[in-house]
Formats: C-alpha cells, structure tokens, sequence
C-alpha cells in the first residue's frame, strides 16, 4: 500500500528520531545493522528528514523496502548513492508479489509505525506489511533464523513479543483467537497438538517409514508453513510473499474430484511425494486406481484432495479427511469412516462415484 508523498513537516519527525537513535539503546550488531553490504549502516536505511510519520525513511512500507529488494534499477540507485555495497546481488521481490496470489501487501489497508502487532484492528483484513511478518532490525545468519524478531501468537492464542517458530508470525492473522474464524482462513484448529496426523508443523514427524518420501526428498523433523506457501519459482527467494498457483503454494496442485493425473496436476504433492512411488502403490495399493483412474471400466481419476487434507486431520492417521464434494455416507451403513488396519491396511465406509464402499478393505 502506498503512502502519500512526504510532507515538509517531516522536520519534527526528524528530531524526534534522531533523539531515538542517539539515545535510545538499540541493541547492538542487530540485523541489517552491521552488515557489511550496507556500507552507511543505519544509515543505508534512515536518511535525512524522512517522510512524514516515517522514522526518517525516505520511502513508505513496501516501496522502502523495493530499493535494495525490488527491481535492478533501485537498487542501482542504492549502490550508486553509497547506501548499497556494489557488487551485491539480491532477489526481486516484488516480483513476487506482482504475480496472482500474493499477500496483499500493495492492496491492503496498511501499516503504521507505532502500531503494536498484531493490531485487533487491522490484523484480520487485508493487511500484511514486509513488516509484519520481518523485523528490519533483526540480525541476518546464514539459513533459516532461530528465532523472529516479530510478534506472534502460540497455537494457544497467547501473544508474543518475539515469535520461535515462523507459524507464529502466521497464526497472528491466520488464526480465530483473532475473529479470524469469521473467515475460512482460521488455521490453528488444522494445527493443533490434538489432530490425529498432521504435515509436522507444529509438533515433530512421526518418524516411521513413508515410503513417498524414500529418498532424503526434503524430509525433516518439521516443517514450515513457507516450505508449501512459497514462490513458485525454483530459482526464486524463498517466503510467502507470492505465486502464480492458488493458495500461494509452491506448484500446481488440482483439487477437483475428476481429473486427469499428470506430472503438473499434482506438481505440488509430487515436490516431496515421489510420483513413482505412488503410483506404483508403496503405501496405499488402491493409489493408482483411484487417482489415474481405470481405463478399462473408463473411471476417471481423482484428486489427492478428495481422501486427503492438506494441513491436518483432526480424526483420521495419514492425513485423511474426505471431501465432501465427492464423498458421501455409505447408503447401507450410513457411515463415512475411515478404520486403521495395522500396516498399510484399512477400511472406508463411505459412498463415491455413485459405488458404496460398506466397507472396502485394503
Ligand atoms: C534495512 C533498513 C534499516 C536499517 C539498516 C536500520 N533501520 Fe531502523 N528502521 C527501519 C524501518 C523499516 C523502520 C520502521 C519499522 C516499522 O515501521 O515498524 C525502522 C525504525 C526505526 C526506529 C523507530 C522505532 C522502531 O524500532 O520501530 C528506530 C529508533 C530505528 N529504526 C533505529 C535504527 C538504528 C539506530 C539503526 C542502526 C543501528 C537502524 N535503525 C538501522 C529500517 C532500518
Ligand atoms: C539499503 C538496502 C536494504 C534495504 C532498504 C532493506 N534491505 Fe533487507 N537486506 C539488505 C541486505 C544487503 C541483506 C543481506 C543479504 C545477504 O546477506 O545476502 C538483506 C537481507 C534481508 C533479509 C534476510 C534474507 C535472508 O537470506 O535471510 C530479509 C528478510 C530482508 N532483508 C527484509 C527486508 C525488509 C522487510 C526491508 C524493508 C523494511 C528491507 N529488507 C530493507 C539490504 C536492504
Ligand atoms: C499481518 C497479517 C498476516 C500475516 C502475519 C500472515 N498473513 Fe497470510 N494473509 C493475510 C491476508 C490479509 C491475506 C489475503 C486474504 C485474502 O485475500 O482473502 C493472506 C493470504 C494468505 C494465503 C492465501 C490464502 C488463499 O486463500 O489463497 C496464504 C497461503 C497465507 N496467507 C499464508 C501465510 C503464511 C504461511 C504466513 C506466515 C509466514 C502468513 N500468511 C502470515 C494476512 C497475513
Ligand atoms: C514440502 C514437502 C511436502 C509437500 C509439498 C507435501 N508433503 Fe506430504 N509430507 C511431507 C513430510 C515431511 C511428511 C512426513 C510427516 C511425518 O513423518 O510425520 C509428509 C507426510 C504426508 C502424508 C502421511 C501422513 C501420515 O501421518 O501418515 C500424507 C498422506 C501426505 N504427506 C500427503 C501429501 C499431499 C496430498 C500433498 C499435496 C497436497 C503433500 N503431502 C505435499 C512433506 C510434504
Ligand atoms: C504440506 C504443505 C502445507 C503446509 C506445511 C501448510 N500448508 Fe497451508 N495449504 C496447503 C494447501 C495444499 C492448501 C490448499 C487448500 C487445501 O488443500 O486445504 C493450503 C491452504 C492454506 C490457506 C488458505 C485456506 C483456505 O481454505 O482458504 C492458508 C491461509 C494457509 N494454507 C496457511 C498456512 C499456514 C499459516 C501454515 C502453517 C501453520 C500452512 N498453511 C502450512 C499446504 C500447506
Ligand atoms: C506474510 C509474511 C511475509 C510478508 C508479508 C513478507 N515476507 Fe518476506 N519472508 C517471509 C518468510 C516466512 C520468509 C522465509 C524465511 C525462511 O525461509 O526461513 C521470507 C523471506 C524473505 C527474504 C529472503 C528470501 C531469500 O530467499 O533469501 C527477503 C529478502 C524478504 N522475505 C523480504 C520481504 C519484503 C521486502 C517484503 C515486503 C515487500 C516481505 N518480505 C514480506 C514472510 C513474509
Ligand atoms: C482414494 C483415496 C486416496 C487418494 C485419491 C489419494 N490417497 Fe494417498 N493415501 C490414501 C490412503 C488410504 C493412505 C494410507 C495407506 C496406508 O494405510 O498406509 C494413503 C497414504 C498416502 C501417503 C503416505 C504413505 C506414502 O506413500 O508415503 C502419501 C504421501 C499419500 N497418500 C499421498 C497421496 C497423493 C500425493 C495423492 C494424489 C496424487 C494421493 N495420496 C491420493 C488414500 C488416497
């Protein structure tokens, strides 16, 4: 979202902030601050007056952050006024955040400094700031950071000054402890401790053999939210900010109860779920049947989505939760159930592509 232009009484801002850098004790070696690639330190950031009701920041929200992390010829400007190592490359991100799905960081209502995140407010509509998700004072390290300089909320609905996990940051709007459960987007119940099975980010794996997985194919003790929502782009930064794929995930994932399987239908699974091992039915011996169809009784396939949930499943092992778009109560039974039997063995009671299943046992 985009601020007005700055405004000539940005001089009592100025003095103001000037007092705060001079005075105030900022944490020492933080973040941005102290890195070599920004020869002026605080200075490569905090410059001259400022913007009105900017700490001496001469861009507003996004469109400061743009001028190292946008597009080549800010950045050029950057390294040009000194402000900017020369030499150093960094990834567009606006890039990301101009392709369909994106956090609405242009759209939204905005940001204010001063404001105390997560605002009750303005947190659960269409807001989200490169500041509410990054803290520019945070130190940099190679790879992922341990912890976030960024306020959050535990699964618990508890605030926090300083989130460990990156779900954190996520749950402050994502989440109903704040009204969020007016809209579909309330994901601490997908999370919580309690479900049956869920894709491990907020408890550990499982650790038992999946055989999907095999290969080392990214499997680690737990996940990030931003290991699915991320860019779509192999090559590109990593974060939430933006893709070309609904649900701002990483690659195309179908979820329609008939369709045709190939390499791009379910991309996105396919990432970390060896394709081959599914299809030749490692785990579930009915996976190929039900998701490339049967040529010969001229079945069509279906989509993982119909027996899966893509997040948690409150009551079901292996992450099954059936759409009801597709999956009804078995007509003799009345039942939609899913019964574990040992190893890779189970039961469906249930009724879909108008064939009861009362029960069908693998
Ligand atoms: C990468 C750019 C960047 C660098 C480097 C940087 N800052 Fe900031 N600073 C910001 C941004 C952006 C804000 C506004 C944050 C907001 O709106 O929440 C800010 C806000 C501030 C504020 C206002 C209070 C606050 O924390 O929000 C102070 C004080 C401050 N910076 C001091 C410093 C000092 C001192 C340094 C050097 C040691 C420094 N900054 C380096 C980007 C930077
Ligand atoms: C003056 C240039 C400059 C500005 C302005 C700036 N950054 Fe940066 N940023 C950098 C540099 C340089 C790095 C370090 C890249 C590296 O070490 O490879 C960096 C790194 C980062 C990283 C960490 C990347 C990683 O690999 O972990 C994040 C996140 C980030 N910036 C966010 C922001 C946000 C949000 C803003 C706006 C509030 C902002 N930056 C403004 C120059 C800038
Ligand atoms: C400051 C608030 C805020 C934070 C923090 C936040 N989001 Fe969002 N998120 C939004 C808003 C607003 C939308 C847009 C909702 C819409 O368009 O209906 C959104 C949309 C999304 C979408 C797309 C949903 C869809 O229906 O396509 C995903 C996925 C998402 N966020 C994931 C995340 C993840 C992962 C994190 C943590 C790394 C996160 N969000 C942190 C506010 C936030
Ligand atoms: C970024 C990698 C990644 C992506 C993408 C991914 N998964 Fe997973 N998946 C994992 C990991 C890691 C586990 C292991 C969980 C454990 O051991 O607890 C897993 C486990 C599973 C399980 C077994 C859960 C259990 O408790 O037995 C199912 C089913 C599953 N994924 C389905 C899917 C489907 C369907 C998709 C696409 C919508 C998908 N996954 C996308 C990484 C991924
Ligand atoms: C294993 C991959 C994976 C992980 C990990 C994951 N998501 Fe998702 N998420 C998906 C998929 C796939 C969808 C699409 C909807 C569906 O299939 O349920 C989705 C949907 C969403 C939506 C849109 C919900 C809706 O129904 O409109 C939001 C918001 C979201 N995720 C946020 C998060 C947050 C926050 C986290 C971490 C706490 C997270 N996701 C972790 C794969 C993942
Ligand atoms: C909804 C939360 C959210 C918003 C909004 C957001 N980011 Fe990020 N960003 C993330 C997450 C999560 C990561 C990945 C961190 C990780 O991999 O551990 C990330 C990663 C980054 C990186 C490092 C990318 C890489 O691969 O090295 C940069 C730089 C960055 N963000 C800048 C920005 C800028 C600039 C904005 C605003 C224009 C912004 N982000 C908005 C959540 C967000
Ligand atoms: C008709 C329902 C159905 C469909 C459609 C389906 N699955 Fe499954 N899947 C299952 C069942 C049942 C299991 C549990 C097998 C067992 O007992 O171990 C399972 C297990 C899994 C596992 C865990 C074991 C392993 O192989 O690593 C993964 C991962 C998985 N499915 C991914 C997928 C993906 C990806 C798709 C879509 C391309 C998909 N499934 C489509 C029913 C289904």
């Amino acid at each position: 979202m985009r601020i007005r232009p700055p405004i000539s009484a940005g001089a009592i801002v100025a003095g103001v902030l000037t007092f705060m850098l001079t005075f105030l004790s900022v944490p020492p070696a933080l973040g941005h601050v102290g890195n070599a690639l920004l020869p002026e330190g605080c200075g490569s950031c905090h410059v001259g007056h400022g913007m009105k009701n900017q700490p001496m920041l001469d861009m507003a929200e996004e469109d400061f952050c743009y001028q190292c992390h946008g597009g080549e010829d800010t950045r050029t400007r950057m390294k040009s006024e000194g402000r900017l190592t020369a030499g150093i490359e960094l990834a567009d991100i606006e890039r990301e955040f101009q392709k369909t799905f994106h956090h609405p960081v242009k759209e939204g209502s905005g940001h204010s400094p001063g404001e105390r995140l997560p605002s009750l407010k303005t947190a659960t509509v269409g807001h989200a700031e490169c500041v509410d998700c990054h803290n520019p004072h945070q130190r940099i390290e190679a790879g992922r950071p341990q912890t976030y300089a960024v306020t959050g909320y535990s699964l618990s609905g508890q605030y926090l000054e300083s989130s460990i996990y990156e779900y954190q940051i996520c749950l402050k709007c994502h989440s109903e402890y704040l009204g969020a459960d007016r809209s579909v987007k309330s994901l601490s119940a997908d999370f919580d401790q309690s479900v049956r099975s869920q894709h491990p980010v907020t408890r550990g794996a499982r650790g038992v053999r999946l055989p999907s997985l095999a290969a080392g194919s990214g499997r680690s003790l737990t996940m990030t939210c931003s290991d699915c929502h991320t860019s779509d782009d192999r090559e590109g930064p990593r974060g939430p900010h933006g893709s070309d794929h609904r649900f701002l995930l990483s690659g195309n994932y179908t979820r329609d109860i008939v369709t045709d399987e190939s390499p791009y239908t379910y991309e996105f699974c396919y990432s970390c779920h060896d394709r081959s091992s599914i299809l030749s039915n490692e785990s579930f011996p009915l996976h190929r049947e039900h998701i490339v169809g049967d040529p010969i009784s001229g079945r069509s396939g279906t989509s993982c989505h119909t027996c899966h949930a893509s997040h948690g499943s409150r009551d079901n092992p292996h992450l099954l939760d059936f759409n009801p778009k597709g999956v009804e109560r078995d007509s003799r039974t009345g039942l939609l159930r899913y019964e574990e039997r040992g190893e890779h063995g189970g039961a469906c009671y249930l009724r879909c592509h108008d064939h009861d299943h009362g029960p069908a046992e693998y």
